[in-house]
């Protein structure tokens, strides 16, 4: 086949794009595959157009990519794509509007409100500690945990650094604490299925841009060491948030489980559309240890495009 890799971009997360670009890539060749390597740029139409690829691998992260943008560009432009298409795009990258899809299908996610800049220099949107992200982000750009010792003044102080001097809004939740829990899912003939559940173990802080993507920072535990029934319950919200919010190809929910609290301290963060697939990606590692090799891996996802 002959498969465009489109990667890159003007996302923050471009640095992890064009590394999950260059092991699809690679991996392609190695299986004989012909691959046009596009770093998108504002005539990726045009770049697509001259290349007539049989179907676009989409290694993209973040906005533009993971919005639905690129999706719909596809879409009129007739090409087939991996991973999720434009309306599950919109929703999924908006962890908002994430939560208001799978709240209503029973699965436990934190309450959360948008705040602007200007409350949170007024007050504290929650009682501390909270967490603060970008409503449209991935691999943690931006999210900062407000704890009661943070020095960040309280309410937070205009001059203090943080994800609100670039942000102008943010979600604000409640900072779930207990292990950092993730589950990916992978469609097949046979309909999607869980790869099962990988605890995320940070040496230091919590596990942000850095710690995910400096090796040696982070310990995965594949698999996770949990009670069966957190592992079932896992996998259960994982498919569920993959069919309800209608994912394609691949997606990876993400977890915190307050052990104390047992069944009931198991919270959903968000679903991924376009999990990384860099040598520290999560699905990639999941899938090896369920025997697919990540070279196979890329081509199931583009077997599922063309399907
Ligand atoms: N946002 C990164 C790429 C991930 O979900 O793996
Ligand atoms: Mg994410």
């Amino acid at each position: 086949l002959h498969v465009a890799v489109l990667m890159g971009g003007w996302a923050n997360e471009r640095p992890v794009s064009l590394s999950s670009g260059k092991g699809v890539a690679d991996a392609l060749e190695s299986k004989g595959h012909r691959v046009t390597r596009i770093d998108m740029g504002r005539d990726v139409a045009l770049r697509l157009a001259e290349a007539k690829p049989d179907v676009v691998f989409n290694a993209l992260h973040g906005v533009p990519g993971e919005d639905g943008s690129v999706q719909g560009m596809l879409d009129l432009m007739g090409l087939s794509y991996t991973h999720s298409g434009l309306a599950t795009s919109v929703i999924a990258i908006d962890k908002q509007l994430t939560k208001q899809a799978l709240v209503p299908h029973g699965i436990p996610m934190p309450g959360g409100r948008i705040v602007t800049r200007e409350e949170l220099y007024r007050r504290d949107p929650l009682p501390r500690p909270y967490v603060l992200k970008p409503v449209n982000e991935g691999s943690s750009v931006g999210v900062a945990i407000v704890t009661a010792d943070s020095n960040v003044g309280n309410p937070i102080s205009p001059e203090a650094k943080g994800p609100w001097q670039e942000f102008p809004e943010l979600l604000a939740e409640p900072f779930i604490k207990g292990r950092e829990l993730t589950a990916a899912v992978l469609d097949g003939p046979d309909g999607p299925r869980a790869l099962g559940v990988t605890e995320l173990v940070v040496a230091n802080g919590f596990y942000d841009y850095e710690n995910k993507y400096t090796a040696g920072r982070t310990e995965h535990i594949f698999p996770a060491k949990l009670p069966p029934q957190i592992t079932a319950l896992c996998e259960e919200y994982a498919i569920k948030a993959h069919q309800v919010l209608g994912c394609h190809g691949t997606s990876r929910t993400d977890f915190r489980w307050d052990e104390e609290l047992h069944e009931e301290g198991l919270f959903v963060l968000e679903t991924n559309t376009q999990p990384g697939m860099t040598p520290l990606s999560l699905v990639p590692e999941q899938a090896a240890g369920c025997g697919i090799a990540y070279a196979d891996l890329v081509e199931m996802l583009v077997a599922e495009a063309l399907r």
